[in-house]
């Protein structure tokens, strides 16, 4: 695997990978991997595509700045978790190299409804810094494909709505969240989880497979309020459980279709906050 810090090194090589006629798949990461990261690795490397995966700690997309201090740094592991899945490329910048000072990196890009609902409600000002990161990586690395993760589906959905409105030339791809055995998302947060906290976490899982049951026979209201019921134990302290549409994330009306909708939650486990989600009509 190469790995890059100078995002002018990186364009060198990847220019020359583009006129072998190789495509580039991208897949951007804070670090801190797990099997749900590595997944998208080995998707992009199944569509035959030269991976690159980037480790990079925005500093924009934090609410507070000590979750941004403390937030997990484990290079070393990555490194070697990259490589035993194959990754061709790691590019790991630094924030200058993000965001140079000469250079305008700020997004002026209205997503509407998008970042107000749900994360968004909780997290001001989050997915503008989301936005603001993905274009920018997005400029520099240039990839065919972006991979990203259905487990954060409106981070995913607000970077699709973003590819739309610039007419930014990638494929966005969507990848499965991927679950512990017992069914838990897997999720760099889960480390902090111990393991009691673990099996109390396994109750999200199971009140969004509920959900799916309970929309056959109630209204999405009622669903809600069960699930936000149901998610009531000690120890788990839910923040929302929300039915909505996949693509505008507001509650569905009596025309949208059942494939299009999706229940999205956020669940406090002790201390560490866990977000989940659903596909109802799947
Ligand atoms: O999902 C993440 O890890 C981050 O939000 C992303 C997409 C890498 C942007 O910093």
């Amino acid at each position: 695997m190469l790995l890059f810090k100078r995002h002018a090194d990186l364009r060198k090589y990847l220019n020359q990978i583009k006129l072998a006629g190789q495509k580039i798949g991208f897949v951007p990461t804070m670090g801190a991997l797990h099997d749900g990261h590595l997944s998208l690795i080995k998707m992009a490397k199944k569509n035959r595509e030269l991976v690159v995966c980037s480790i990079f700690v925005n500093p924009t997309q934090f609410n507070e700045q000590k979750d941004l201090e403390t937030y997990p740094r484990t290079p070393h592991k990555d490194i070697r978790m990259l490589e035993m899945v194959g990754c061709d490329v790691l590019f790991m910048p630094n924030t200058s190299e993000v965001y140079p000072e000469e250079t305008e990196t700020s997004l002026n890009l209205d997503l509407g409804m998008l970042d107000k609902v749900m994360e968004g409600a909780f997290r001001p000002g989050h997915f503008d810094g989301v936005a603001q990161v993905v274009k920018r990586l997005l400029d520099l690395v240039q990839p065919h494909s972006l991979y990203m993760g259905q487990k954060d589906f409106q981070q995913w959905t607000i970077i699709n709505f973003m590819i739309q409105e610039l007419g930014i030339p990638v494929q966005l791809i969507r990848c499965p969240i991927i679950r512990e055995p017992e069914g838990l998302a897997m999720s760099s947060r889960n480390a902090r989880l111990s393991e009691e906290e673990k099996i109390k976490a396994l109750a999200i899982f199971e009140t969004l497979k509920l959900s799916k049951d309970w929309i056959q026979k109630m209204p999405y209201q009622d669903v809600e309020k069960e699930a936000m019921k149901n998610l009531n134990l000690p120890g788990l302290k839910p923040e929302y459980f929300k039915i909505v549409n996949k693509n505008t994330l507001l509650p569905p009306s009596e025309s949208t279709p059942f494939e299009n909708l999706i229940a999205c939650t956020a669940v406090w486990v002790g201390r560490v906050r866990l977000i989940d989600n659903l596909f109802l009509g799947e």
